[in-house]
């Protein structure tokens, strides 16, 4: 007999697995078809093919950017080892503590999928010997990370980021290019009122004095502090300054400031770095409470934000130098920096700027085929036309000259090639001017140069053939 408990316990599977979750949750949506929909997991997102023109345009932009500057591209794994995230992300920041997708792999390692790129990076950069390169060493990644925040707008467990490093430099005209670069990938995208905020967040030699002087002045006002950042004032008083609580956000503005504090070094360094970006004519707002949520970083941080809003939740991208993390995973002390952009948020700042993505070029021609021996000739021909250079489509699944057509003026395609079972058998083949709906028979041998020919014309003629198209047939022609 089972008891009360059990009979409650039961009920709740059943319904658990039952229940048709709303989208918020992972699985079960009623469907058309015999099974529940599975649909993607909170915080992982399909890029649709209607977007898909965005990510191309963004992939295009830098890759110039990564041509012009000299990076060298590398990719590195999806999953490390999560003490390499402690040892340089830092184990009191919220990526380490609250947001790994860590699990213990089937040989007993403690793993993570990647949150960020630059720990990968540097790990990459010592156990290849890559010291003995000529410096700076400028390494350029892009491709997803893993995050397990709270989704919302903004916030993905899978992001994309585009990634900067530049390993052996420590002059702050780097740290002005570097921001220069990100700057110009913003402007190049065409994205609006985009501000840089820029701050130093000193070295281990002054920022130990600035960090004392922090927690003495939130220590008087603990009371007004939110729960997180009474957690904070222990462990990592400088993250309060990057608090997004209001509470917070009001006591912060009367906080100490690190530019008070800087050594003579750092505040060189920033000076410098300044300058450069004065130079360079990178506009920028120097924002004295800007610090980052990772903690490997030293002197310059910067951050880019939307509308000048200082205390935007959603930062496009950021960055900074971090002079130690070499040596702290076990290299020669080397001083280096990098940034990277959040590309989901870029797309969507390019939706609110209206920015017109050109549309990826239409197909030239299009391969219709009517019939067994047509179909079997087709792949072949296929190849030859794609061969000569041709842009090229077809629907070898459909039979219908019809549907074919309606396909082909779908698709936008300038000339329909048309191969029935007659023309197969005589070694023709029809070509279909789908402006003008005039068809002549060629000989097939000579396909290619006869598109080719009449494709000239119509760019000659018609300009792309962006105008009228001719009607379709309304009649079903005989087939073959
Ligand atoms: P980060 O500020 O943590 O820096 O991330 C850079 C950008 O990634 C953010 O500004 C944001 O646009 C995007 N991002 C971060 N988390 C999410 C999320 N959950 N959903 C959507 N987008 C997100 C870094 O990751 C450093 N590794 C940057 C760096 C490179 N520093 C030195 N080198």
């Amino acid at each position: 007999m089972p008891t009360k408990h059990q009979l409650e316990q039961r009920k709740r599977n059943e319904a658990k697995a039952k229940v048709h979750t709303n989208g918020k949750g992972q699985t079960a949506e009623p469907t058309a078809g015999k099974g529940p929909l599975i649909q993607a997991l909170r915080g992982f997102k399909d890029i649709l093919p209607s977007e898909t023109k965005y990510w191309a345009f963004v992939t295009r932009v830098l890759d110039d950017i990564v041509l012009e500057n000299n990076f060298l591209r590398i990719e590195i794994p999806m999953v490390e080892r999560v003490d390499l995230y402690r040892r340089s992300v830092g184990e009191e920041t919220d990526i380490v503590r609250k947001e790994m997708f860590a699990f213990t792999d089937h040989d007993h390692n403690v793993v993570s999928l990647r949150p960020e790129a630059t720990a990968g990076i540097v790990r990459s950069y010592i156990q290849h010997g890559f010291k003995t390169y000529p410096k700076p060493l400028k390494l350029f990644t892009v491709g997803p990370m893993f995050r397990y925040d709270r989704p919302q707008a903004g916030r993905l467990r899978e992001f994309h980021q585009c990634d900067f490093e530049i390993i052996g430099a420590k002059r702050g005209i780097v740290d002005a290019q570097l921001m220069k670069i990100g700057w110009e990938i913003l402007s190049r995208l065409g994205l609006k009122n985009i501000s840089l905020m820029v701050n130093s967040v000193g070295c281990p030699v002054c920022r130990p004095q600035f960090e004392k002087s922090l927690t003495e002045f939130f220590r008087a006002k603990v009371r007004r502090l939110s729960p997180e950042s009474r957690t904070r004032l222990a462990k990592n008083p400088l993250r309060i300054l990057d608090s997004k609580d209001e509470r917070d956000q009001e006591i912060a503005k009367e906080a100490p400031q690190i530019v008070d504090y800087l050594c003579e070094e750092c505040n060189d360094h920033l000076k410098k770095t300044l300058e450069f970006l004065d130079e360079f004519e990178v506009p920028y707002t120097l924002t004295t409470h800007l610090v980052r949520g990772l903690d490997y970083y030293t002197r310059t941080v910067f951050e880019y934000v939307t509308g000048g809003d200082e205390r935007a939740q959603n930062a496009l991208g950021g960055g900074g130098r971090y002079d130690a993390l070499v040596e702290r995973l076990g290299g020669e002390s080397t001083p280096a920096l990098g940034f990277a952009l959040g590309l989901e948020r870029v797309i969507v700042k390019m939706h609110d700027d209206g920015v017109e993505v050109p549309p990826p070029p239409k197909p030239e021609v299009y391969l219709a085929q009517l019939g067994e021996l047509a179909k079997k000739m087709s792949l072949k021909l296929y190849q030859e036309l794609h061969a000569a250079g041709l842009r090229v489509t077809e629907s070898f699944g459909k039979n219908s000259i019809r549907a074919q057509l309606k396909h082909s003026d779908r698709v936008g395609a300038l000339l329909t090639v048309i191969l029935g079972q007659k023309e197969a058998l005589e070694g023709t083949i029809i070509i279909r001017n789908m402006i003008d709906g005039v068809q002549e028979i060629v000989n097939v041998r000579d396909v290619v140069a006869e598109v080719q020919k009449r494709l000239e014309a119509i760019r000659h003629t018609n300009h792309g053939g962006n105008e009228m198209r001719a009607k379709l047939p309304d009649e079903e022609p005989e087939e073959g």
